[in-house]
């Protein structure tokens, strides 16, 4: 079995702009986000697919505090970071049925070699779910709501699943059966709130990813002292539960408040290693 340390190889943040003493509070909720560079350690992964890297950008909130141009200056920044692909997790836009089009103009053009992906979070369904979808696609980010595609690399696939928000209505809600569709495939979910997770690993998901607590937004301490200890134990970084992984985002912008103390915005850079590989490299 695989230690935690083992697991979290390395954590570092890099931050695009100062993330000094203005790192904290409301100069930290208006900056760039800084770029977090995370190793996760995966037993299921093939071997052909060791050293993928996936770019996440999570809660985006385009809106009245990120505007197109701090948007526009993220998908720069992006640009600039070798991953395979890049996904969305979700609360791409904040409060206003306008903030679709502020969003579309902020990332239109945003591409990576295997694609650019994303699923809708809560505030995009309060919204409007039809137009945040059209967000997505708007942007060139293709929506995977309750589906999943295959990619494949040396004979091994590989498993891109999107859910819908948990807080979907009407008919609309998470399909996590879908997993089911790709029983051969190393298989990844994305789930904008992380008290999916569960409900994901359970339906054969090897690592889920997702946002929504924007690190706590207010944290004291990482994991304690955290405004988002009231809705979820899974507040920001990687987690393990025997064999299934999670990872959350801290994110980009920001919810109701303009203020982040403790949890600076961020991208994550996920490399995905195989242990397969890493055995062997240690023997
Ligand atoms: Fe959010």
């Amino acid at each position: 079995m695989l230690t935690r340390r083992r697991f979290i190889r390395n954590a570092t943040l890099s931050a695009a702009s100062s993330l000094g003493f203005a790192g904290y509070g409301f100069a930290s909720a208006l900056d760039l986000p800084g770029l977090r560079r995370v190793t996760l350690d995966l037993p299921a992964l093939p071997q052909s697919w060791d050293g993928l890297r996936i770019l996440q950008i999570s809660d985006v909130h385009a809106g009245p505090y990120m505007d197109s141009e701090r948007m526009a200056r993220v998908r720069e920044m992006a640009a600039k970071i070798p991953a395979d692909l890049i996904v969305f997790t979700g609360d791409q836009i904040d409060r206003r049925p306008s903030d679709a089009e502020h969003f579309a103009r902020g990332f239109r053009g945003i591409e990576a070699p295997l694609g650019v992906w994303g699923v809708l979070g809560n505030h995009d369904h309060f919204i409007d779910p039809q137009r945040s979808e059209w967000a997505l696609r708007a942007a060139g980010i293709q929506p995977l709501i309750n589906r999943g595609v295959v990619l494949e690399r040396e004979g091994s696939s590989l498993a891109l699943v999107g859910v819908d928000d948990l807080q979907a209505v009407d008919d609309r809600g998470p399909d996590f059966s879908i997993l089911g569709q790709f029983p051969s495939a190393f298989r990844i979910c994305l789930c904008h709130q992380p008290q999916g997770w569960h409900r994901a690993a359970a339906a054969g998901a090897h690592l889920t990813v997702s946002g929504h607590t924007h690190g706590g937004q207010i944290a004291l301490t990482n994991r304690n002292l955290n405004a988002a200890r009231f809705s979820t134990r899974y507040i920001a970084g990687p987690y393990r539960r025997e064999n299934a992984f999670l990872y959350v985002s801290r994110g980009v912008g920001v919810g109701a408040i303009p203020v982040r103390v403790g949890a600076p915005p961020e991208i994550d850079l996920l490399t995905l290693r195989s242990t397969t590989v890493s055995a062997q490299v240690a023997a």
